[in-house]
């Protein structure tokens, strides 16, 4: 039978996973995420806090494992991420940097990475989660230093390390048209016309039953592929209040199948990423108390209506 990655391709698009290094020791597990996708982003393992631990020591163990993995299996791999205020190491985040300094320390940790992935990864997520939620800079270490310039700097540098690699600005609550996607709106048609090298915007899609579907979602990604920018849904998951009923895992299904229609309906949406596939491995229950069963497999790798769902709008 056809897999989600066989039915994508169909579309010119690809269907993708998350996964982490700890997980990889699943027979099981390894088995459905090297047949069923065909693309992988490591969820944790190209990390700051994991590629450059101490200040100019380097360690790509971690997301050399899943590039390694996705290779055997013929799936494209996403980079994540270059820049962003979580997980970063202590070294970067418990001093006062000069300007000149974080500067510096950036370029180096950014072309560092992308060189060591070059040819190896198709995107990279360069910045993750510029933004608050009402549109203004998020003020991270890099924003308070460097100002609103960093971001178009680390586009830069990666662009340098990298010529032919997609470079992407990635975030979460921007699925719909609203204030925060607005500020990438506005920002990516900036970078446009300072030619800034910039690729697409990765829509994260961590969405809730209880919060309610994002409906502008194809007019978004829409009014970003007029920018001339590729969009991918680059986190998907759609979580619940536990427990999980029948009524909530068929609303569910169908949030999944409206993503990948919309997905489908935008040429420049290049693909899909679930943020893992079973809920064995799913971040949400130990970040939301009482929320979880958000991905299209259960616990027992039991395909829910999520999976079919998706099937369905894919066929
Ligand atoms: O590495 C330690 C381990 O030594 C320790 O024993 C264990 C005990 O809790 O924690 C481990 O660190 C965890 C790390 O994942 C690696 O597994 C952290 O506690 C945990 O907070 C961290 O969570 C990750 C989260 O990002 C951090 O914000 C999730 O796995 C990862 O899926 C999640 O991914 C993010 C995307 O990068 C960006 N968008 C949102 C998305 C969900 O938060």
């Amino acid at each position: 039978p056809a897999t989600l990655a066989d039915l994508a391709q169909r579309h010119g698009r690809y269907l993708g996973s998350a996964t982490d290094n700890p997980e990889l020791v699943d027979e099981p597990y390894k088995q459905i995420l090297g047949s069923e996708f065909n693309q992988i982003t490591p969820g944790n393992g190209m990390k700051w806090y994991a590629t450059e631990p101490e200040q100019g020591v380097f360690d790509f163990s971690a997301g050399d494992e899943i590039v390694n993995l996705a290779r055997a299996h013929h799936q494209k791999v996403r980079g994540h991420t270059l820049v962003w205020h979580s997980q970063l190491p202590d070294w970067v985040t418990s001093r006062a940097w000069k300007a000149g300094e974080l500067r510096a320390v950036l370029k180096k940790h950014i072309q560092t990475e992308v060189r060591h992935y070059r040819g190896k990864v198709f995107a990279w997520d360069v910045v993750n989660e510029a933004f608050n939620e009402d549109g203004t800079y998020r003020e991270t270490v890099f924003y308070n230093t460097l100002g609103p310039g960093y971001i178009a700097d680390a586009l830069r540098w990666a662009r340098q390390a990298d010529p032919k690699v997609k470079l992407y600005l990635n975030d979460y609550n921007i699925e719909a048209v609203g204030a925060k996607s607005d500020a990438y709106y506005n920002l990516a048609k900036e970078l446009k016309a300072q030619g800034v090298p910039l690729d697409g915007i990765g829509l994260q899609a961590h969405l809730a039953l209880q919060y309610g579907y994002p409906t502008t979602l194809e007019d978004n990604l829409r009014r970003f592929s007029k920018l001339g920018l590729d969009t991918a849904l680059t986190e998907v998951d759609i979580r619940m209040i536990l427990p999980a009923t029948e009524e909530k895992l068929a609303q569910q299904a169908q949030w999944y199948a409206d993503v990948t229609d919309a997905c489908l309906a935008v040429r420049r949406c290049v693909g899909i990423t679930v943020w893992d596939w079973t809920d064995k491995y799913s971040w949400i229950p130990a970040f939301f108390e009482g929320e979880g069963a958000a991905l299209p497999w259960d616990e027992q790798f039991q395909p829910k209506p999520a999976y079919f769902a998706i099937r369905g709008a894919l066929k």
